[in-house]
């Protein structure tokens, strides 16, 4: 939907990364190989990947005052990507994770802290013109809250006869997450919440998770380099393998990139496969650069390929007896 935005609600923190050459042993000094900060958390990092896609998006969440309020509002300015309504607290402290990145095998051990910044609660929500969005995206944390603003969009939605879809990621090995599959147009489900589970494949997370979903909705299981599996009444099982890298580098976040890649391509219009399709190309390029800051220059190529693959598809059913 031309000039309409994609909202994505939920965290943004500090990640302070620490690339080392080998995973550290315990009560060891030694030297990492790089360091930087980066704008992390997953709302906040599907933006990052809409943008460098060029899609209209919009963080929503609370912002503590302070010391790092300047560098993330600053970063998201230089990405393009709408703050306007986030809500801000100041005399918090802000969410902070320490991250380290095992250059050997690119892996991510995130130690995450959130003293005291309060959440997002229905009534901010409610206060948003949800005219102005063709997707809305909830990470799934503040379950209580999010479940009423889910449920709020729905019903606006209806009255106000919107066109906006509605989309969450359930990812956290916390139980209480599934109650948002309930609300959803589109379900993503982590590999961590599957796994905590005993979940034993994307298939089996998908069949699981179905009978809480409302009819008709789709649902994503992704899987680190096992790729990720799609199903949809219409399209049924969509499986596509993780578009392996000579190198993983830095698999921070490559489940935020996935949803943000799926997400643009639904808001597209395209398949379910082929977003799909999109989700885990783009993800496993980004597992081959450290950060964000290339994504744009290695996904464009894919950027490219999903419309012919599409044009190729719609031509071949129109060619089929
Ligand atoms: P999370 O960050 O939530 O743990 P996953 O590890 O499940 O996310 O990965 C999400 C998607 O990212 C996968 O479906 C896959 O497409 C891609 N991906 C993750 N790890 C790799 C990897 N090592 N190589 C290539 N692609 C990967
Ligand atoms: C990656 C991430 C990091 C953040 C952490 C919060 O998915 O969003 O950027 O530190 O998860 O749980």
């Amino acid at each position: 939907m031309k000039g309409k935005k994609i909202l994505c609600v939920g965290l943004v923190c500090v990640d302070v990364v620490q690339v080392c050459p080998a995973f550290p042993l315990e009560d060891t000094d030694q030297r990492c190989i790089e360091q930087h900060w980066q704008r992390g958390g997953n709302a906040s990092n599907n933006c990052t990947v809409l943008s460098r896609l060029d899609a209209e998006c919009e963080f929503f969440g609370t912002i503590s005052g302070g010391l790092f309020c300047g560098y993330v509002t600053n970063d998201f300015e230089t990405h393009n990507i709408l703050v306007d309504n986030c809500v801000y607290h100041d005399g918090c402290d802000f969410p902070l994770s320490i991250v380290i990145i095992n250059s050997e095998n690119g892996s991510r051990t995130i130690i995450h802290s959130n003293k005291n910044l309060p959440e997002l609660t229905v009534e901010d929500f409610k206060k948003l013109d949800l005219s102005c969005y063709s997707w809305l995206h909830f990470e799934g944390r503040n379950i209580q809250q999010v479940k009423l603003m889910m449920e709020y969009a729905i019903s606006w939605r209806i009255q106000h006869k919107g066109q906006f879809k509605i989309s969450v990621e359930i990812e956290k090995a916390r139980s209480e997450q599934q109650i948002l599959a309930t609300a959803a147009d589109v379900v993503f489900v982590g590999k961590d919440y599957a796994c905590f589970k005993g979940y034993t494949s994307m298939k089996d997370t998908i069949k699981k998770v179905k009978p809480i979903t409302k009819p008709g909705a789709m649902i994503i299981s992704a899987w680190g380099e096992s790729g990720a599996t799609g199903f949809s009444d219409e399209e049924d099982f969509v499986f596509t393998p993780a578009n392996i890298q000579q190198k993983t580098v830095d698999t921070l976040g490559a489940g935020d990139t996935f949803c943000a890649a799926v997400i643009f391509s639904l808001n597209e219009g395209y398949s379910l496969k082929d977003s799909v399709w999109f989700g885990c190309q783009i993800a496993g390029a980004k597992v081959g650069i450290p950060g964000y800051t290339f994504l744009k220059q290695v996904s464009d190529k894919y950027v490219k390929e999903l419309l012919l693959r599409s044009k190729a598809e719609k031509d071949e059913k129109n060619h089929s007896p």
